[in-house]
């Protein structure tokens, strides 16, 4: 099936964000939203970015007057009827999304596709709303849409290979790179990612490190991520964490059981960025310094105190995850750490020459037999959410030990 027209409902931080990736690839989109203000913050934010593109000379202003002529902005479903794909944007809550697919299946043709930018629900879940669940998809954005090269690509239970195809094909067409992912809490990304936030925020609390010396280990100059943790959660927001942590330990248990931290820092309304203060302080001055509210969970005895930092107790975890994720066939071997690399910037600082390189390539480099040791280590050190999971127990007793053996998750010849 061909993509001829695009409707997205939700103009907030992504709708508006998606709307100018499409109208990017020379197709007209419809932006529903039920809020004029938020209509016209989407269409500021959309002009701004190709703006950007005119005063760097990437575009003349002509041709940005092309693409803008492509938006249509509205808060009626009228422009809907000839729409061969939907991706719905609005916030992240069940009932409202299966409240606008009820409403798009009375006005879109029944073969138009629903697709759901949705960073964690249940797309089967979703589908079952509607009168076409073959037709319902997840087709997950980062943020900034206009930026993040990566699309998570979700059927539901009942999604069929045609709607699969063509939302690969459509993502390609948008100069995305689409990864098909499996059903399952957090999708490949979030899943991974979320580990490795929470064990940043344990050994903060717990006293090991502050956030400063945490980001500077992992950022650049250190492990070589683009950012440090807790710079990347006070962009994320992190009331959005919290909540994604909570819903992952709903489904996944202790292993992913949120820092008590999250929650002290939720309830002082210190969402991060955008609200002033976060782990960090930015324009909220009058805000308490981390270390104190630290100091008092400690003293309370709210949080274990006496462990130790390291990068392997942030980067082991997120391994351990992406080997679990290759037991589970969330997603191919080349897709997870493809998805790793263009959708959060994975990178590795090989003595100051940064290389990007997702999870399972850096540890087939490392040796799946070192990865199982220093897991068990860390399990000793620091319980059970440590503990390696059966593939790479099996891989290990299989002599398949990475690179060294030519064999580990991927093949090598050299
Ligand atoms: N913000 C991110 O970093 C991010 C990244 C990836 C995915 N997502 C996902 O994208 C979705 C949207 O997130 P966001 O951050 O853009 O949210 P947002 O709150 O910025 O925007 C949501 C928009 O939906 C509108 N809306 C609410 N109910 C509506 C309805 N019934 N019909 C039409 N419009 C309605 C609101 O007015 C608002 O403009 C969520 O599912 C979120 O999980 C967000």
């Amino acid at each position: 099936m061909w993509i001829f027209k695009v409707g997205v409902v939700g103009a907030g931080a992504m709708g508006g964000g998606i709307a100018q990736v499409v109208t990017f690839s020379g197709l007209p989109v419809v932006v529903k939203d039920i809020a004029p203000s938020q209509l016209e913050a989407a269409r500021k934010h959309v002009e701004g970015i190709y703006q950007s593109r005119v005063d760097k000379g990437k575009m003349t202003h002509g041709q940005m007057q092309e693409k803008l002529a492509l938006i249509e902005y509205t808060l009626s479903y009228d422009s809907f009827t000839d729409v061969d794909i939907v991706i719905e944007a609005v916030p992240e809550v069940m009932k409202v999304k299966q409240q606008v697919f009820r409403e798009l299946d009375e006005v879109c043709p029944p073969d138009t596709i629903f697709a759901s930018n949705t960073s964690a629900l249940s797309i089967t879940e979703m589908g079952a709303a509607t009168k076409r669940p073959h037709k319902v998809i997840g087709m997950h954005f980062f943020n900034p849409a206009h930026v993040m090269k990566l699309v998570e690509i979700i059927p539901g239970a009942q999604t069929d290979q045609d709607t699969i195809d063509t939302v690969q094909q459509f993502a390609q067409d948008l100069r995305k790179i689409p990864v098909v992912v499996k059903e399952c809490p957090g999708f490949l990304v979030n899943r991974l990612l979320m580990p490795y936030l929470n064990e940043a925020v344990l050994a903060v609390e717990e006293g090991a490190a502050t956030a400063q010396q945490v980001d500077e280990a992992m950022g650049r100059n250190g492990f070589g991520w683009p950012m440090g943790p807790f710079f990347l959660m006070d962009m994320l927001g992190i009331d959005v964490c919290a909540h994604v942590g909570e819903y992952l330990y709903s489904h996944y248990g202790d292993r992913v059981k949120p820092a008590r931290l999250f929650y002290k820092l939720v309830e002082a309304k210190r969402f991060g960025e955008k609200t002033g203060a976060g782990f960090y302080i930015y324009s909220a001055t009058d805000a308490e310094p981390l270390e104190a509210i630290i100091q008092r969970m400690q003293q309370a005895g709210e949080v274990q105190t006496g462990t130790r930092f390291s990068v392997d107790r942030l980067i082991m975890p997120f391994l351990n995850e992406a080997a679990l994720c290759v037991q589970e066939g969330i997603a191919n071997v080349n897709d997870i750490d493809m998805a790793c690399i263009a959708g959060i910037g994975m990178q590795v600082n090989k003595g100051g020459e940064l290389v990007r390189m997702g999870p399972l390539e850096y540890m087939d480099e490392m040796g799946l037999d070192v990865v199982v040791e220093k897991l068990e280590a860390l399990e000793k050190e620091l319980g059970p959410r440590f503990h390696p999971v059966d593939i790479l127990y099996q891989k290990v007793r299989a002599g398949e030990l990475g690179k060294k053996t030519k064999r580990g998750f991927k093949e090598y010849t050299v």
